[in-house]
């Protein structure tokens, strides 16, 4: 493995997640308990919504999203193609057909609305907006479009934990949390994410008619926890077959410590933003997404597209010559092997996207020494 002397992201891991691990193992309850549910009920009080479940994975929370909502065989589910791809693999899943729009623009690489409003047949059931790097898509145009059309709404907000969102004039709508707009959020804790565990998602609604749904298809479908047997709750029924989604009471401790530290690290994170903003101002080879923005983001990625991608290569080579690691979110999924003899269409932006953006180095321990260096090599390149 290459030790990076400046590594993409680092873990805000310290004393707090030592002593929630601490705490599991000494109550030796080590499934679904007290933890989870804590978990859960400052999860929504942040998301300011009425359910938070907890799962092993946001792939699990988009899984039972699209159960939640009875997508199937027949359906097409509109998503980006600039995303991450466990969205696609959800919706092939459930025996739906994935169907990838463009995205807004090279600086807001989000779900373009009027791409959308093209895609929808009878056939479509659902929209999959994902909040790139921390920015919301554009969901008030988003919401309209659903609700003209009758179509749910699913949030992938992996990326955007704790960001609001701002229409142009810098309006907030009422439930404005992302994750808590659309019918249902899902969200990942995976090891880069501004909340880690290692492993987890949530998946948050305020849909009374999803969620009795949702907290059974994550435990087989059983109608009660062994946490509510332990304390005395009887037996349990079999009403529909679930999957295992739970998480585990290691992970739920671990991510209440972050969750406590989550609006401090995303501030931290918005300020290196800014400050990468504003070192690469008047260069014209390099273009950072939502750079009129950063005071509304989650800042979980900072993402500069290049002039071309050449620029994007002798970028990337003069940063790994120093130790700075880089990376690329994300190639388009219509490119992947598996995706593109299947999904024909071409979706210019996305590809374009994909060819020229780097991910450069954003976590809230990263200095401002190391951010300087890294624009300062950006802007040195002949
Ligand atoms: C946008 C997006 N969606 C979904 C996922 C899947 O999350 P998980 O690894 O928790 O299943 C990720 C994780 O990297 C992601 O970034």
């Amino acid at each position: 493995m290459t030790e990076w002397r400046v590594p993409l992201s680092v873990l805000d891991y310290g004393v707090e997640e030592a002593a929630a691990a601490q705490r599991v193992i000494g109550r030796k309850w080590l499934s679904m308990g007290p933890e989870v549910l804590a978990f859960e009920r400052e999860f929504a009080a942040l998301q300011n919504c009425k359910y938070a479940y907890a799962l092993s994975s946001a792939t699990a929370a988009l899984h039972l999203a699209m159960h939640a909502i009875g997508i199937g065989p027949g359906d097409e589910v509109i998503q980006p193609g600039a995303n991450f791809v466990a969205a696609a693999n959800m919706t092939l899943l459930a025996g739906a057909t994935p169907v990838f729009a463009d995205i807004c623009s090279l600086t807001e690489p989000t779900l373009d609305p009027r791409h959308v409003e093209q895609l929808i047949t009878s056939r479509t059931k659902a929209i999959v907006p994902m909040h790139y790097g921390g920015n919301l898509a554009r969901m008030r145009e988003l919401l309209e479009i659903c609700k003209q059309h009758g179509l749910m709404l699913i949030e992938d907000s992996c990326h955007a934990l704790g960001a609001a969102y701002h229409d142009a004039q810098g309006r907030a709508p009422h439930r404005s949390m992302a994750g808590s707009i659309g019918d249902i959020g899902t969200f990942s804790f995976y090891a880069n994410k501004n909340l880690a565990c290692g492993e987890g998602g949530m998946l948050v609604t305020d849909r009374d008619d999803f969620s009795e749904r949702i907290q059974m298809m994550r435990s087989h479908g059983m109608t009660r926890s062994s946490w509510e047997r332990h304390g005395g709750a009887g037996s349990y029924d079999i009403a529909v077959s679930g999957f295992n989604y739970r998480l585990d009471e290691l992970h739920a401790a671990i991510g209440r410590a972050q969750l406590a530290k989550l609006l401090d690290g995303n501030a931290r994170r918005r300020q290196l933003l800014a400050r990468y903003r504003d070192g690469l101002r008047g260069d014209e080879r390099w273009s950072m997404v939502f750079a009129d923005r950063v005071e509304h983001s989650a800042g979980h990625l900072m993402v500069v597209v290049a002039d071309s991608a050449e620029t994007r290569t002798d970028g990337v080579r003069a940063l790994r010559d120093i130790g700075v690691q880089t990376s690329r979110h994300y190639p388009s999924i219509l490119e992947f092997s598996g995706f593109r003899e299947r999904f024909t269409a071409h979706l210019e932006l996305t590809h374009q996207f994909a060819k020229r953006a780097i991910t450069l180095p954003l976590h809230p321990n990263l200095s401002v020494e190391h951010v300087d260096e890294i624009v300062h090599t950006l802007r040195a390149l002949p």
